[in-house]
């Protein structure tokens, strides 16, 4: 069996978007047939999003077996090795202080994928990551395993004003960002509200649709699953799927 894709999703800052990239990039997995699990890293007295994520869902969502659970801050990189075999793509959706969960998840994890918005003062923002993925190396060097990647993704860009535009240009010049962003839409609220992903909620924002479908593919190509054929689910489509033709009695 492969080993799984661990793909931690995390920033020191509420509200940037780690919840909705996460279950983003957890749905369109799920969609594209991979075995996924999303873990939710915050405190269990808290409850994050994630791990309500799925009970906002109607049975009949495509969603329905996506599995979701609870990480505890006791957790260490044991656990996380034992719980993601089985699965081919983990996603874990990092709380915004840095936890010990989230510090076990880094050491384990491919990849970290850290959602920004965009700002003159945001990339202070990435200084407390910086340091937990310094620490997460320390300790992966210890078994050989070799340093963390991560990569910044833009979240709630409001397309088209150039204001956005130079100041992507300028952090691209300072971190790594994924050639792929999130746009401010309101899909992406109602889609998390309801327990969907924007791939799947009803009625379709294809725009929407198809940068979760993107921003997928961005992550998956910076891991093992660059070399596997994914193939975009019909919710990732740029033109919805054309309804069956009734025929007439
Ligand atoms: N791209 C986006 N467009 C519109 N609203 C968004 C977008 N990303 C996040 N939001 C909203 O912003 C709020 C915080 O996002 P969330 O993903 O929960 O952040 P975090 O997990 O980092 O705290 C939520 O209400 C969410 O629906
Ligand atoms: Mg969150």
């Amino acid at each position: 069996m492969n080993r799984p894709v661990i793909v931690t999703v995390l920033q020191c800052k509420g509200g940037v978007g780690k919840t909705t990239v996460a279950t983003t990039l957890a749905a369109s997995a799920h969609l594209a047939g991979l075995r996924t699990l999303l873990l939710d890293l915050e405190d269990p007295k808290h409850r994050g999003l994630s791990s309500m994520w799925f009970a906002l869902r109607s049975p009949e969502s495509p969603l329905r077996e996506l599995v979701t659970h609870l990480a505890p801050e006791t957790w260490t990189p044991t656990h996380f090795a034992s719980v993601a075999a089985g699965y081919d793509f983990v996603v874990c959706d990092a709380p915004a202080s840095l936890a010990r969960a989230t510090q076990a998840a880094a050491i384990s994890s491919d990849i970290a994928i850290v959602p920004m918005l965009i700002g003159p003062a945001e990339i202070f923002a990435l200084e407390p990551v910086a340091e937990l993925i310094d620490e997460a190396n320390r300790q992966r060097a210890k078994t050989n395993v070799p340093a963390l990647p991560w990569a910044c993704v833009l979240n709630r860009v409001e397309c088209g004003t150039r204001e956005n535009q130079a100041m992507a240009e300028q952090l691209v010049t300072r971190v790594d960002l994924l050639g792929t962003v999130l746009g401010d839409r309101i899909a992406y609220r109602r889609a998390i509200a309801s327990g969907e992903s924007a791939l799947t909620y009803k009625p379709r924002d294809v725009a929407a649709a198809s940068e979760a479908w993107a921003l997928f593919e961005a992550v998956a190509g910076r891991t093992s699953l660059a070399s596997r054929r994914l193939r975009a689910p019909a919710e990732a489509k740029k033109t919805p799927a054309k309804r069956p033709v009734r025929k007439a009695a």
